[in-house]
């Protein structure tokens, strides 16, 4: 199988994601981290997690890939894909693709990824939507851990702890 994406995503210890079709935590020097990783490159998102972007937009400087069932379903700025298929076909050749959620694009993509970008807040939230463990899938190794930061003021949870770490597939 070929393993030309990546996943990125922000969790919590319980490896949450969203609540109510909302993220967990908006911490500003996490989003500046994903928008430094994601642009210039093509990134891959559910029709739900698009509607959470302002205006329900997608995200400039990236190519964007929208996954729906619907075959009336268009947006301006964007392709929207049916399937899985329809993104590996999309992707042949690409370099770079981010998998950016929400949780069924994210179990629907696992398979073809082979890093997993993870922002870890040391927290535990209400959550409704989540990331597979990968600490607890034989397929997925702890590969780099960042430093640690601190949620600032103007951030949803000022002093909260967080860090990047890199997952990689297993040989
Ligand atoms: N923490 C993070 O890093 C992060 C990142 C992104 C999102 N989130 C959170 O994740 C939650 C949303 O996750 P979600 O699973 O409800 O929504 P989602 O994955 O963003 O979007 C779901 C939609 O994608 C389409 N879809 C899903 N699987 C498909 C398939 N196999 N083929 C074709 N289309 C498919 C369907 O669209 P149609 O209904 O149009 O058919 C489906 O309703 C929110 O809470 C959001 O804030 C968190």
């Amino acid at each position: 199988m070929e393993r030309n994406m990546k996943l990125i995503a922000a969790v919590d210890r319980a490896w949450g994601i969203g609540y109510r079709g909302e993220l967990l935590c908006r911490v500003k020097g996490d989003l500046l981290h994903f928008k430094a990783v994601t642009s210039g490159h093509t990134v891959i998102l559910g029709r739900k997690t698009l509607s959470t972007f302002p205006g329900g937009r997608p995200l400039k400087n990236r190519r964007n890939l929208v996954l729906s069932r619907s075959a009336d379903f268009t947006v301006e700025g964007a392709t929207v894909l049916h399937s899985a298929a329809e993104v590996l076909s999309a992707l042949a050749g690409e370099e770079e693709a981010f998998v950016l959620g929400g949780e069924s694009v994210y179990r629907l993509l696992l398979p073809y990824c082979d890093t997993a970008i993870l922002t870890k807040f040391e927290g535990t939230f209400e959550a409704d939507a989540f990331l597979p463990d990968l600490d607890a899938s034989p397929d997925w190794k702890l590969s780099e851990q960042g430093e640690e930061r601190v949620a600032e003021a103007g951030d949803s949870h000022p002093g909260l702890r967080w860090s990047v770490c890199v997952y990689r597939r297993r040989a």
